[in-house]
């Protein structure tokens, strides 16, 4: 039955351009669920726009000595343009700094007021002499008091996600001048979040969102748990939707205020737009409302915005809201402002027309219950291993013979044999399959069982061998080619949310545009036969779906990266600082051998630790190095090794360690030996 849907996807800040962890995170699974909504024939408003205000647009402005709206128009422009390109489907991209969402978050904000429904507090914020700024979200960092991470900011930790006020840092700097702050009394609205604990409790953790997403789901209960606080709603800063109560002059909406609310107003714009009733997708309780987001927004979604939306009283509240894990690149955390990360426009030009290589690999890898690493010898095999060998594959080697047996035409079936019947039994089962993945939000699994369904089609020609029995069974060979055929088309349709310029092309290789019946999702599961004898596919040589990447690709990319690591190194002068003197007796405490990895197995239940047997030419012995992540126990044995040998033992999960490994990282961050290559250097040589 179709229902209604608002999917949103958030609203990327307008500071920089899309990267890769963007993508996995949140664009590229909201883009698969709307289009898999769509394509069941639900009426989906998916929603998104240019998050416009906050502190770091102002940075960015002042770093680039421009003013907030140039960056803002610049990056707004460059990210929808990019989306676009990239096939992301939203029914609207808007703008925080639209008349509209200006408007819409002023009334919200009246309204709340008009309820009652702030606390207004006059109370010491940190301030910035020398900047006359008082510092609030990204303009102050600090150490967090739940995790001791030093780089947290005002308003949150990026590294255990918990929400704070800036007074709450230890240690806080201005991100402005790096000085200590000083306090200040300032007048502000504050939502109190405690009032609506009741109701929280009730809604998530007595409701039935058992179902979210275990990591979204732990977090926000622990936050319940923990006990809430009233957390400020305005700031005092000039770039932003101006409070609009007495007393708010010279003060602005708070960005996670306002933000959320863009969903909403870019809603408004996209149905006047279209016609339609705004209201029925944000106020009417057979409306299913979906936040996809990164994690570390899941206190705005499932806490901040529910309680808002409740305040307010009309609204409808979220069924669910599937946050992803984070994306690493090459084994480092994505940095917008170190310039690590694969942006999208330069993937677009890099890999013209090859959009949905990057929407598979994100969705293979994607990082849905914990942090995943992308690499570009992944990207490669990902698409040389199954996109194209497999995919690809099936594809062309069922076109090329259609046309070279039947001059493109699908032949008759004669009587099916089991194979046949047991072909397009698990063939029909396959929408229900990919249906059930997706949604549960598990788009890896779905996207592997798109693969599945093309891995069955070349096994079946595999088996089958219609290149043979041409030769000597015209019928059989006929009706394999017909049920290879039926696959194909099958795989045109289910993989349209995953690679949608793949299933176009593919339809326009199978003239699905001019089959009598639709070839839908639920014509697949209930008739599996979608091209009927007589049909006629694309005459000629098939166009390839998918094309090889070949290793130079890849390396261009891993330089780079490289080079893009560097040049931001240089500039920010990053090399470590020397540490202080020692003493050449200091120096001749330390003995350093050559040594041999010989034995290696995995520490168990943990990710990082390697178990080593060195020989260290003194003795065999045992060494614990964190080094699981980069290598496999394979990997490392027979190394030639450098050890600190007389570093005092330590034991590690129960296993004494006796020495340190001596090891580097390369220019992409990953760690190498430190080792001597040479041959002529035999175990337990001194290095002084
Ligand atoms: O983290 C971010 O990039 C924010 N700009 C997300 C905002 S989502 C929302 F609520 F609009
Ligand atoms: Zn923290």
């Amino acid at each position: 039955m179709s229902k209604r849907y608002t999917i949103t996807a958030a609203l990327p800040y307008t500071n920089g351009p899309i990267h890769i962890g963007h993508l996995a995170g949140v664009y590229v699974p909201a883009d698969i669920y709307s289009r898999y909504l769509r394509l069941r024939g639900n009426d989906v408003a998916f929603i998104c726009g240019s998050d416009e205000h906050g502190v770091p647009i102002t940075i960015k402005a002042k770093k680039e000595g421009v003013s907030p709206q140039d960056i803002v128009d610049k990056y707004h422009t460059i990210i929808k343009k990019s989306f676009e390109d990239f096939g992301i489907t939203f029914d609207n991209y808007s703008r925080t700094s639209a008349k509209i969402h200006h408007d819409t978050a002023s009334d919200f904000f009246k309204t709340l007021y008009a309820k009652n429904e702030f606390v207004e507090e006059v109370s010491e914020q940190l301030y910035d002499a020398e900047a006359n700024q008082f510092l609030a979200d990204r303009f102050v960092t600090g150490t967090c008091p739940k995790c001791g991470n030093e780089d947290a900011y005002g308003d949150q930790c990026e590294n255990c996600g918990s929400s704070l006020n800036a007074t709450d840092l230890i240690n806080p700097k201005s991100a402005i001048t790096g000085n200590v702050p000083t306090v200040k009394e300032t007048k502000h609205w504050f939502l109190p979040l405690n009032k609506h604990e009741a109701f929280l409790k009730e809604w998530i953790l007595k409701g039935h969102k058992k179902d979210w997403k275990p990591n979204v789901y732990g977090q926000v209960k622990s936050w319940i748990d923990d006990g809430l606080r009233p957390r400020a709603v305005t700031r005092d800063l000039d770039w932003g939707i101006p409070v609009p109560v007495d007393g708010g002059e010279g003060k602005v909406l708070y960005v996670w205020f306002d933000a959320p609310i863009g969903y909403i107003s870019a809603t408004k714009e996209w149905a006047a737009r279209e016609g339609k009733n705004w209201e029925d997708y944000w106020k009417d309780d057979n409306t299913t409302l979906v936040h996809f987001i990164g994690k570390d927004n899941i206190v705005f979604h499932c806490i901040i915005f529910p309680s808002m939306l409740k305040a307010e009283g009309s609204y409808i509240l979220p069924e669910n809201v599937p946050a992803n894990e984070f994306l690493n690149l090459e084994g480092n955390k994505l940095s917008t402002s170190k310039n690590w990360a694969v942006w999208l426009p330069d993937y677009l030009k890099d890999f013209p027309d090859q959009q949905d290589v990057l929407r598979y690999a994100l969705t293979a890898n994607a990082p849905e219950t914990k942090d995943n690493d992308f690499t570009w010898k992944d990207f490669q095999a990902r698409n040389n291993n199954e996109l194209v060998a497999i995919f690809g594959n099936f594809i062309n080697r069922v076109a090329v013979l259609t046309n070279k047996y039947y001059d493109g035409v699908v032949p008759s079936p004669s009587a099916y044999k089991t194979i046949d019947e047991e072909t397009l039994t698990t063939l029909k089962a396959y929408p229900s399959v990919i249906s059930s993945s997706i949604e549960r939000y598990r788009f890896r699994e779905a996207s592997q069982e798109l693969m599945n369904l093309a891995r069955l089609g070349n096994k079946y020609l595999a088996d089958e061998e219609p290149w043979k029995t041409v030769k000597t069974d015209e019928d059989r060979t006929k009706t394999v080619m017909f049920i290879a055929l039926q696959i194909a088309s099958a795989l045109a349709v289910l993989s349209e949310p995953f690679l949608p310029f793949t299933s176009s092309k593919l339809k326009t290789i199978l003239c699905h545009s001019e089959l009598d019946s639709e070839s839908t999702w639920e014509g697949v599961s209930t008739k599996s036969i979608l091209l009927p004898a007589g049909h006629s596919i694309q005459k000629g040589k098939p166009d390839l779906l998918f094309l090889k990447i070949e290793d130079s690709e890849i390396e261009k990319q891993l330089h780079k990266l490289a080079a893009n690591k560097k040049a931001n190194e240089a500039a920010k002068k990053q090399v470590e600082p020397q540490k202080d003197e020692i003493t050449f007796d200091d120096f001749t405490k330390l003995d350093l051998r050559v040594g041999t990895i010989i034995e290696a197995e995995k520490m168990p239940k943990t990710k990082k630790l390697l178990v080593l047997k060195v020989d260290t030419g003194i003795d065999t012995r045992t060494i614990v190095s964190g080094i699981a992540g980069s290598f496999t126990p394979e990997e490392v044995v027979g190394k030639r090794v450098m050890v600190l040998v007389n570093l005092a033992p330590r034991k590690l999960r129960g296993v004494e360690s006796k020495g340190m490994i001596l090891m580097t990282e390369d220019e992409l961050g990953h760690l190498i030996f430190v080792n001597p290559d040479n041959d002529q250097i035999s175990n337990g040589l001194k290095i002084s």
